[in-house]
Formats: structure tokens, sequence, C-alpha cells
């Protein structure tokens, strides 16, 4: 097991640079998941880990020492990837010990690694079958059992579930949980999907466009996030945004007027100018149809789209901005409806005109 760091990693293909200067650590038997757009370096970032590509610039080390001139198969990791590439024409059995056999692994523990790798993963009784036997969650654990009968000391992910059915997904991604807590390994885990970055991750890297959003724990991240990327990112259906201006700045509060009508009060953790333009954030689930609550906002409804385990109402605004409120269960509102959507001062963040989260105070 390993801890693994990031130390100002950049790398560019040709002119464009595309990771641009990541600081970002793993600690031993840590879950880290990245997230982040399509596009914005979270596979290139694993395959520099795994020494798939050389970073132009920085650091990577696994156990505390710089790996960057190591081949892949000296840094102890393993990788699973979205395809899973399994061999067609050998059994699960070889696909699993495939590499051991290349590295010269003896017949008698490389069939115990094997044999104990698929009684984890639940598929020693596939051995004897070939890929096409099997459904695509069983090739999938037949990637992972690859993987974990090299016993690596870092595990890299990229998108391993994301060819499966949603059902799949869902007992895939409680059998990685299981993994992860039984093997103790570090991990490093790309997804796009919100809940698997919640539910897995120790710790989620957000990143953007070739940069660290923010680190942290998954619920510091959805009730802290530094900045109006962050608190779009994580959290779904998405936060809400709403457009204001700084009205007032005093002791430690700062109002924000919004081009919707109401103002809010809030305390502020940053300085701020007053009469600049700042955003307020509202997640759907701290909103609720009525009048009760700190701050108000009418509407016009849109939209309902109904879940059956809960409501998205889509408001327009008088300022013409939209607003989504989550009601648990079913709702009698109707487009074309007029309603009032209602959240508690603390439930909301401030950002400024650069985006940086100002408002003080973690909303529970
Ligand atoms: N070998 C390469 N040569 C040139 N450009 C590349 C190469 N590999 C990746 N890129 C570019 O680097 C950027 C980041 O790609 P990367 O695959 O890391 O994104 P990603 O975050 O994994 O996206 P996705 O979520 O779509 O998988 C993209 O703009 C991509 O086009
Ligand atoms: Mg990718």
């Amino acid at each position: 097991m390993a801890t693994l760091a990031l130390r100002s990693v950049r790398k560019a293909f040709g002119q464009e640079e595309v990771v641009k200067g990541i600081d970002l650590e793993a600690a031993d038997g840590e879950f880290l998941v990245f997230v982040g757009p399509s596009g914005c370096g979270k596979s290139t970032l694993l395959r520099l880990i795994a020494g798939l590509e050389d970073p132009t610039d920085g650091d990577v080390e696994i156990g505390g020492a710089r790996v960057n001139d190591l081949a892949p198969s000296e840094r102890g990791i393993a990788m699973v990837f979205q395809s899973y590439a399994l061999y067609p024409h050998m059994t699960v059995f070889d696909n699993m010990a495939f590499g051991l056999k290349l590295s010269g692994t003896d017949r008698s523990s490389l069939t115990a690694r094997v044999q104990d790798a698929a009684r984890i993963l639940r598929i020693d009784h596939l051995l004897g079958r070939r890929p096409r036997e099997l459904s695509g969650g069983q090739r999938q654990r037949v990637a992972i059992g690859r993987a974990i009968v090299r016993e690596p000391a870092v595990f890299l992910f990229d998108e391993p579930l994301s060819n499966l059915d949603a059902a799949l997904r869902v007992d895939m991604r409680l059998e990685l949980a299981r993994l992860h807590e039984r093997l103790g390994a570090t991990m490093v885990y790309v997804t796009h999907d919100q809940v698997e970055a919640m539910t897995l991750a120790d710790r989620i890297a957000v990143i953007n466009a070739g940069r660290l959003e923010q680190a942290g724990r998954p619920l510091d991240l959805y009730r802290s996030p530094a900045n109006r990327f962050v608190a779009g990112f994580i959290g779904s259906p998405r936060m809400n945004f709403v457009g204001a201006s700084i009205s007032s700045v005093n002791d430690g509060h700062a109002a924000a007027a919004m081009a919707a009508g109401s103002t809010v009060n809030l305390p502020i953790a940053q300085a701020v100018t007053l009469g600049s333009p700042a955003t307020l954030g509202i997640r759907p689930e701290h909103l609720t149809l009525g009048d009760e609550g700190d701050l108000l906002f009418a509407g016009q409804v849109r939209m309902v789209e109904r879940l059956g385990a809960a409501s998205l109402v889509h408001l327009t605004l008088s300022s013409g901005e939209d607003l989504v409120v989550q009601q648990a269960g079913d709702t009698r509102v109707r487009a074309g409806d007029q309603a009032t959507a209602a959240c508690r001062i603390g439930d909301c963040h401030l950002f400024n005109a650069d985006g940086q989260r100002i408002s003080d105070r973690d909303p529970a």
C-alpha cells in the first residue's frame, strides 16, 4: 500500500497544455475520486500516475519516492479502464493470470492469487468460461480481478462502470466500496457520475480545464464549495444561481440585492466591494414551495418534472432567471401557475464576481 502525490504536475500535448500545474496527495489507503467535465484532463492525470504519459513538468511520487523515471510496470500500480479489453480466446482464469505469468510468478502462488481474487469478486464459479460467455458486469469484475492479482500499491480506475446499465452500476459500486474496505489499497477513480463520486470517495478532487478547483471530503464540497464551479458541479440537480449585486457591507455581513427582487443579508468571510456583482447559490433541495422561509422567490411555473420520489419544479423569476425547486413526492402545481419558493438563509451561498465563495458559515 502506498501514498501518492502529484507535485506541480503539468502536461502539454504539442502547444496545448492540458494539465496546468496540479498539486494533490492521496493518503495510504485513501479512495480519491477525480471528477470534472469531459476533456478537463482526468484520464491524462491517471495516465501520468500510471506512467503511460510523461509529465512536461513536476513530479509523480508513489510511496514517497519519485517515479517519473520508472516504467509503468515498475510503479506498483494497476489500471482498470472503461473498455475492459479481455483476451477473447482465453478463459477467465487465464485472463486474470496473464500478467502474473509474464512476470514469472510460480504456478502455485499464481493459482492461489487468482482464486483469491475470484472469491473476493464472486466470480470463482466462472473461472473456466471465456469472456463472451459472461455478462457485462461479470466481465468488468474479471478486469478488476486482473488488477487485484497483481497486488498493486495503487489502483487506478478510469470510469470502470460507465458501460454498465444503471442497476449493475449500483451493484458494482457497492462491490467496489467493499473491495476498497477489504484490500485497504490506495485507489484513484475517475467518474462522471455524481453518486459514484459522493458514495465511493474518501476525498473528491474537482478538476476543471487542467486545474484543481477543490479537493475535500464529499460532504465538505457539498456544504462548502470553494467556488461557483465546484458548487455547480457537486450536487444533483445542480445548484441554482441567481444574479445579485452587493448593496451594503458592514460588520462581517454583506447584503446582496437580487435582480429577482429580494435582498439577503449574509455573514461573509472575505472582503467584498460595495456595488460589485455577485451570485447567490441555492440548491434545489433547499427550496420549498410556499412562503415559509427567510428568503422568498416569486415566479411562474415553467415546467414540472415528476420523478416519482421527487418533483422538480422549474420557476421563471421576474428577472427571467430560472430556479429549480425539488419537492418530495408529487406536487399539485402545474406549468403556468404562479408560485413562491422559500429557503433558509443558512442554506444560501454567496459568490463574488470572480466566482469565489465569500459567504461564511458552512450551511448545514
Ligand atoms: N495523446 C493526446 N494528444 C493530444 N491531445 C490529447 C491527448 N490525450 C488527451 N488529449 C487532450 O487532452 C485533454 C484532456 O483529455 P483527457 O482524456 O484527460 O480528458 P478527460 O477529463 O478524461 O475527459 P473525458 O471525461 O471525456 O474522458 C483533451 O482536450 C484531449 O483532447
Ligand atoms: Mg477520460
